[in-house]
């Protein structure tokens, strides 16, 4: 009945109608509000840029307003607000924020993957958006690339039954629901797979290895009901994803029956060929920061002078409509207040803090160093990441590069650990040499945030980072060479070169990016909880496991890691 339906609206659509459903606008900043009407748009993101509002009552209004223009026009097709919110509501002060993937990885939960999808999809719904561009199912090849962390794992299968959990979650049974949200799987494909691990680089994997390693995934996500696809920045063997016409319309709208949208990614018309990019099968452009007139005039000509098919943009537009009608935005365009209540509530929160505790890796306790005894007289914290929720996060956290220091509503891990440990709670920010007589020192230690770029900020090849600054490997170094005995919580997107420090310390926890609720980490720093986590990768040992194209990975027997993916230790 849903193809009656869109076989009704398409017969009486016109060209610029048609175009304008194909068409994603950042809000506000890349056209006016009356070009949402004007130009029959299809779709709104909010992504870096101004927030909708000072609460999600404001958000949901401004989005409520925005669907209004949508609906006065001639045909009253509503928009979809899409969102990435990749571990929790993300964009939104207060709202639960998950470790991300890596943690959910190391994790290796499905059933809390699922829950903590659904209470993303009710969160987002809370804020006015139903498309949530996330679960992010890249293989990540080489963790010099900046978004390792947004990866489930170097595992093809733990990836897949992960994706399935985070799409059954964000999706629910029934995309009609207003706790359930549209679902993206993203970036199609070979986005981690590049070689030295270069955001948007070039992927040489051959066919066979990209089938049997990165399409795996995609087939899940697709079985299970994806209702987006996001092309991806890469090449492979040359051909710009968003121009690759065999993977996105022979292979995963054809062979794998795929028939929900594919979006590109930003700005994915005029970096990829433009009209090279509808005809190799992408339905919706995001089209962003000026590129929104030169995609529109662009495409409109292309169809006039025969370089894109009618039949082409009618399969686009029938891909972008189905999905409305499933998510009923047609008789329920409207987000719903009653939501609002159940942003960052306990429940929620207490399965992000599940989350945590579950995701932490030890990877070394000498002497039984850990669990740490409640009684100790003298704790002292070093390092300016155990007090800080931003850091503690990652990129993708409150706003893109993740630079707040401390968030609403997130606890941080000294926070945590203050409330675990019965006697003195020392913070030591930078290791000042001031607190050498503690009976332990918890030293956290890791990256700063960052987002679509390399794994440092300098985004150059040659500065790669892949080791700890050297300020924390001095905090590490200043209370190792006194005698005091050491735990090591390191908060990083990726695993990194921390061969030394390991060396160095009584006792070393991965922590990853664990989001806002710090509490879980004292709580099994203490006992309270044990260990559960075990390693989504292949840990490096030195920086010469990168003088290749990857890193070290468990199919690749060349390089011996540190430690093997699956490692981690328990009391
Ligand atoms: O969804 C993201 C994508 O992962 C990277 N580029 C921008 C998109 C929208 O913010």
């Amino acid at each position: 009945i849903i193809e009656e339906k869109i076989d009704s609206l398409l017969g009486m659509m016109t060209l610029d109608e048609k175009i304008g459903q194909m068409t994603q606008v950042r809000h506000f900043d890349d056209i006016s509000e009356e070009d949402i009407a004007g130009k029959f748009i299809g779709s709104v993101i909010h992504t870096q840029g101004p927030l909708p509002g000072n609460n999600a009552q404001e958000w949901q209004a401004k989005f409520k307003h925005l669907q209004e223009l949508a609906l006065s026009t001639r045909l009253g097709i509503p928009l979809v607000f899409g969102v990435d919110a990749v571990h929790g509501q993300n964009t939104y002060e207060g709202a639960t924020i998950f470790p991300h993937n890596i943690g959910m990885g190391a994790a290796g939960n499905a059933e809390l993957v699922e829950k903590a999808a659904r209470i993303t999809a009710i969160e987002t719904q809370a804020t006015g958006f139903n498309w949530v561009f996330s679960p992010c199912i890249a293989i990540p090849y080489n963790e010099k690339w900046g978004r390792v962390y947004e990866a489930f794992s170097e595992s093809t299968e733990l990836t897949e039954e992960l994706t399935k959990a985070s799409i059954m979650g964000h999706q629910g049974n029934d995309l009609k629901s207003k706790r359930s949200v549209m679902a993206t799987a993203k970036h199609y494909v070979g986005d981690g797979a590049t070689d030295f691990g270069v955001e948007g680089g070039e992927t040489t994997l051959d066919a066979e290895e990209v089938e049997k390693r990165l399409l795996p995934p995609y087939r899940v996500a697709v079985e299970n009901g994806v209702g987006s696809v996001m092309a991806s920045f890469n090449s492979l063997k040359g051909i710009p994803m968003h121009a690759h016409k065999t993977l996105i319309t022979h292979i995963l709208k054809g062979t794998m029956q795929f028939d929900g949208i594919v979006v590109s990614d930003w700005k994915g018309y005029s970096r990829f060929g433009e009209n090279d990019v509808i005809n190799a099968g992408v339905d919706m452009i995001m089209a962003v920061e000026g590129d929104f007139d030169m995609y529109q005039e662009g495409l409109k000509g292309g169809v006039e002078s025969g370089e894109v098919s009618m039949e082409r943009i009618d399969d686009a537009v029938r891909r972008i409509l189905r999905q409305k009608f499933r998510l009923n935005v047609f008789e329920n365009p409207f987000p719903n207040s009653s939501l609002i209540p159940e942003i960052g509530i306990k429940a929620h929160r207490d399965v992000a803090r599940q989350a945590v505790r579950e995701s932490l890796v030890l990877l070394k306790n000498e002497g039984n160093m850990l669990p740490l005894d409640k009684n100790l007289s003298r704790i002292v914290v070093v390092g300016e990441h155990a007090n800080s929720s931003g850091l503690q996060s990652g990129g993708w956290t409150i706003n893109w590069q993740g630079t707040k220091e401390n968030y609403k509503g997130a606890t941080t891990i000294l926070e945590g650990i203050q409330q675990m440990a019965k006697g003195e709670v020392i913070y030591d920010s930078d290791a000042n040499g001031n607190h050498y007589d503690a009976d332990v020192a918890i030293i956290v230690v890791g990256e700063t945030p960052y987002a679509e770029s390399f794994g440092d900020i300098g985004g150059e090849m040659d500065l790669y980072q892949i080791t700890l600054t050297e300020a924390h490997q001095k905090y590490i170094e200043a209370y190792a060479s006194k005698g005091i005995k050491t735990v090591i919580v390191l908060v990083s997107g990726r695993p990194l070169v921390v061969t030394k420090q390991i060396e160095q310390s009584d006792a070393f926890v991965a922590a990853w990016l664990l989001g806002s609720e710090g509490h879980g980490v004292g709580e099994v720093l203490f006992g309270d909880y044990n260990f559960k986590g075990k390693l989504p990768h292949s840990w490096p040992k030195s920086e010469e496991d990168y003088n290749g194209k990857y890193g070290p990975n468990f199919w690749d027997d060349s390089i011996t890691p540190l430690f093997p993916i699956g490692f981690g230790l328990n009391y």
